[in-house]
């Protein structure tokens, strides 16, 4: 590949979005060539209305010229104000490095959706009515009534087509869920859609192309609304919980046809509604019922006789801004088998996959009408075989079928979702199969755009549970969990877990949801929840949970150098910031409320240590992560050129950091309070350790780790988010290496060796108290994620050039280490870096994308002996030598592939060099 070419047009990161409802579009490509040094020197961007106009050349909506420049990542529209309905279709081409022009880029596309309130004709429609709660006869802590039940709404309305159609478009907000059927067949393949949000604020709609399906004739269109989060699965249990009413849908579809004119079909008291079709009742917690006895068949063809419907009921409206879904949607993205079934009583059968995972089972049954099925979903199962259901509390996960009889039939629940690894069968007409049921994994459909791997299995198992961990738990919104009554999208879990999971998948739109999530449910005091949306109204004003609002634009702003989320957000964490400071007293910042959540505790079974000294003071806690949170806004405050904020921002944070050294700081021992690692950790990490005492700080937290604990952490959820790289950057990976691989609790590799197959939410999480015990949290990872990549693989963005728009490569081989590789593609292209170590040689692959550049920190004792492609490396072509420096040689690198090999001693003492450790 020496040609250059143009590959990944995106439009808002994604490919050929429809309906977006951003104003100024962002465009990014890629470039891509082997050769070194590969750059672009000048850019053209096309768009236009119509294809045939782009293949023309026409740029009617925007023809950008030659820009001399390198931006090739989020490059702002700049052509014709763009309104509802607008198609655009669009190709760039570049100048390389060398001032020629590239072909242009095949056609990419997105379109408009609907901006303005006025462009929606569609009505609210739906059915507010709850029948009576059928009793559950459940014994245990929830009161039947609040295992909320309601029958899916099915809705319909038939029209017809009597002119060719162009394009046809459809703009759907069903709430809670919903799905669409055009004729029979549904349309797309989103699950469990439209994203979760706080609805009284935004409800987002989806925009489908449905040309193909409307020819001239006779259609029907049909939608099943599902329950989500919209009818709460709880009132009260385990806390008073939000809800907004019954499901209800908006949906429109404008029909443009070939001579011109449009027609639209939208939701109105024309349509019709029942409530007596297959699915009985949907909740996330307690599953879904089906009776395929009452399956309608035909429902949304043509023809359907609907005269027992009822006319859709007007509805009033969710109340919130109806927003474009711009995130990915959740899809089912694998499928599983068993890998082993029990038979541990008569009639109930265990499944066993292998895996904790998350989504549901597809049923194939054969048996007779009525028979009842149902499927039970644990993480874990008892000493005989049978389900333990006891930490998933109140949820009653259990999907049932009942049979129409017949023939083969096939079953998967719509509208829930269930964490596990075992499921339950019983009812099954006859002996069932490995075969009978498969796994579906169901989670936001993000891209795999990372992997990891090393020469170690146990860290390599870690790390493949943190994967599965955040597959289970990227729904629309970063849950804790996927499987107890909870199911929340807690802030502290994802403040530094989520830059890990950005390695791993493209989560730029994931998390810039979040964001306006959390942004939405500020309220108008400026004080953020704990959890986004705010189901649950915990408003506690603690600085770490709600900090998380404070932390996460930073990373997103490093990985993917986007300036507009930090613009959509500054004045909104202002506001959390002013709010939160007036409770400042003395330059101590006493809010904190979960403390360092879970660190690990001294009983098998206990959830939260009851040991004063394993406890970090909250006050240190609250004070440290606000000075942290106010570093972070002086420098958000400098990007976006607000200098007046930046100095006050500066001003708190510097009586911060000076009342909490005075108040907890003691210079004989070099330790904070009660010298939890937690306690070094923070002010270490957020650069609050006068100058003069980092490394005597640092040699006691060392001494916590290695002598105090015998080589294991006794960090909870807040220090273990900067305990790795705090001990990296002070010269201790190889403290780092023992933590990352050590077997015995408390570590990541106890729950490998107990088999954990993701990431449990307590280090003791195979003894401990079932009240709180999730085996698929991701909160305890910490920084550790981070670590593998920035650290072990050495791969990170430079925050001065963010987005990986230069590069810096910067691996810590560790003693007892073979090799790690990494590969994670960014905006530019894919990052790879690849050490071996060979006798005394380090080898190490490297590819640096096209239109970025990187600084490459090669770990040697002899800078003069490295060599690249088998020649000295400062002669190498791309290759600049820059210096020597701590133990490593330092060389700027320009994009393309490069083998390096240097001296190596894994006696070399070796400091991560300033210029390559975390912001
Ligand atoms: C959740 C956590 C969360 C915590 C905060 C738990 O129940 O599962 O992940 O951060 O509560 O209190």
């Amino acid at each position: 590949m020496t040609e250059l070419a143009l590959t990944d047009l995106r439009c808002e990161y994604l490919v050929d979005p429809l309906g977006i409802d951003t104003p100024r579009p962002r465009l990014s490509w890629m470039l891509a060539s082997n050769r070194r040094g590969e750059r672009q020197t000048a850019y053209q961007v096309l768009v236009a209305q119509s294809r045939e106009r782009l293949a023309a050349n026409e740029g009617d909506l925007w023809d950008s010229g030659k820009v001399e420049s390198d931006q090739s990542v989020h490059v702002t529209y700049d052509g014709v104000e763009l309104s509802s309905h607008t198609q655009c279709y669009w190709k760039v081409r570049v100048w390389d490095k060398t001032s020629r022009a590239s072909g242009w880029s095949a056609p990419a596309r997105w379109s408009m959706g609907l901006l303005e309130p006025a462009d929606w004709k569609a009505k609210w429609v739906g059915r507010d009515e709850a029948p009576a709660h059928e009793s559950g006869a459940e014994n245990g802590p929830v009161s039947p009534s609040e295992h909320r039940r309601l029958p899916a709404r099915m809705l319909r309305r038939e029209f017809s087509v009597a002119k060719n159609v162009k394009r046809a478009t459809a703009y759907v907000c069903g709430l809670g869920y919903y799905e669409l059927y055009l004729n029979g067949a549904k349309v797309g393949d989103h699950v469990l859609d439209p994203g979760l949000t706080d609805y009284a604020k935004r409800a987002l709609y989806v925009t489908y192309d449905v040309t193909e399906r409307l020819k001239r004739g006779d259609h029907a269109i049909g939608v099943v609304l599902g329950n989500g989060r919209y009818f709460a699965p709880r009132l009260r249990v385990p806390v008073e919980t939000v809800t907004y009413g019954c499901p209800k849908l908006l949906l429109q579809m404008r029909i443009e046809y070939d001579d011109g004119t449009v027609s639209e079909i939208v939701s109105d008291e024309t349509w019709r509604i029942t409530t007596d079709g297959p699915i009985r009742s949907n909740n996330d917690y307690d599953g879904e019922e089906y009776d395929a006895r009452m399956e309608l068949e035909g429902w949304c063809r043509p023809g359907f006789d609907d005269s027992g419907w009822h006319h859709a009921d007007l509805v009033d409206p969710p109340g919130g801004a109806l927003t474009a879904q711009m995130a990915e949607p959740i899809r089912v993205t694998e499928t599983l088998h068993p890998v082993a079934l029990g038979n541990p009583q008569p009639g109930v059968y265990v499944y066993d996959f292998g895996q904790n995972m998350v989504g549901w089972a597809r049923l194939t049954v054969e048996g007779p009408r009525g028979s009842r099925i149902s499927l039970r979903f644990a993480e874990t199962i008892r000493d005989d075989g049978t389900l333990y259901l006891d930490n998933l509390r109140s949820c009653k996960v259990t999907d049932t079928y009942v049979l129409k009889g017949g023939g083969t039939e096939i079953y998967e629940p719509r509208f829930t979702y269930h964490g596990f690894r075992y499921v339950e069968l019983c009812g099954f007409p006859g002996e069932p199969t490995r075969s009978t049921i498969e796994g579906r994994i169901v989670h936001s459909g993000v891209e795999r755009i990372g992997n990891f791997s090393c020469s170690d299995d146990l860290v390599n198992r870690i790390y493949g549970n943190i994967v599965w961990g955040a597959r289970g738990n990227l729904r629309s919104i970063p849950t804790d969990c996927p499987q107890r009554d909870e199911r929340q999208g807690w802030l502290g879990d994802r403040a530094i877990v989520g830059k890990a999971e950005s390695y791993d998948f493209n989560i730029a739109r994931f998390y810039g949801k979040w964001l306006d999530d959390i942004q939405d449910a500020q309220d108008d005091k400026g004080s953020i929840p704990d959890l986004a949306p705010a189901y649950w109204r915990f408003y506690t004003d603690n600085v770490t949970w709600p900090g998380a609002y404070i932390i996460m634009p930073g990373w997103l702003y490093e990985q993917y150098g986007d300036r507009r989320m930090l613009e959509t957000h500054f004045l909104s964490m202002k506001k959390w910031i002013d709010f939160m400071s007036a409770f400042v007293k003395d330059g101590i910042m006493p809010r904190d409320h979960y403390g360092d959540w879970c660190v690990p505790p001294e009983s098998q079974h206990l959830i939260h240590s009851e040991d004063p000294s394993r406890k970090t003071n909250g006050s240190l806690l609250g004070t440290a992560c606000f000075y942290h949170d106010l570093r972070l806004m002086v420098r958000y405050a400098t990007i976006l050129d607000r200098p007046r904020e930046a100095e006050e921002f500066s001003a708190l944070a510097e009586r911060l950091r000076s009342a909490f050294n005075d108040r907890f700081f003691c210079e004989e021992t070099h330790l904070y309070d009660n010298g939890t690692q937690t306690s070094s950790v923070l002010p270490l990490a957020f650069g609050m350790v006068p100058k003069e005492h980092v490394g005597a700080a640092v040699d006691r937290l060392v001494e916590n780790i290695v002598v105090t604990n015998e080589g294991h952490l006794a960090t909870g959820l807040v220090g273990g988010q900067w305990l790795m790289r705090v001990l990296a950057e002070h010269g201790h990976a190889d403290v780092a290496w023992q933590l990352a691989t050590q077997r015995s609790y408390p570590s990541w590799g106890y729950m490998v060796e107990h088999g954990a197959t993701t990431i449990w939410e307590l280090w003791n999480g195979d003894t401990a108290d079932p009240a709180m015990n999730s085996h698929n949290h991701l909160m305890l990872v910490g920084d550790l994620g981070v670590w593998l990549y920035e650290h072990l693989a050495g791969i990170r963005p430079d925050p001065d050039q963010p987005g990986f728009k230069h590069i810096i490569l910067c691996p810590q081989p560790v003693r007892g280490l073979d090799s790690a590789s990494a590969r994670h593609r960014s905006m530019y292209g894919t990052i790879v870096s690849d050490w071996r170590i060979h006798g005394p040689t380090l080898l190490w692959d490297v590819t640096v994308p096209p239109n970025a550049t990187a600084t490459l920190f090669v770990p040697t004792h002899d800078a003069e002996a490295v060599t690249e492609g088998g020649r000295p490396a400062d002669e190498a072509e791309g290759v600049i030598f820059l210096r020597f420096e701590e133990g490593t040689a330092v060389y700027g690198v320009q994009a393309g592939l490069y083998s390096f090999a240097a001296p190596y001693s894994p006696d070399r003492k070796c400091k991560i060099p300033k210029a390559a450790t975390s912001s």
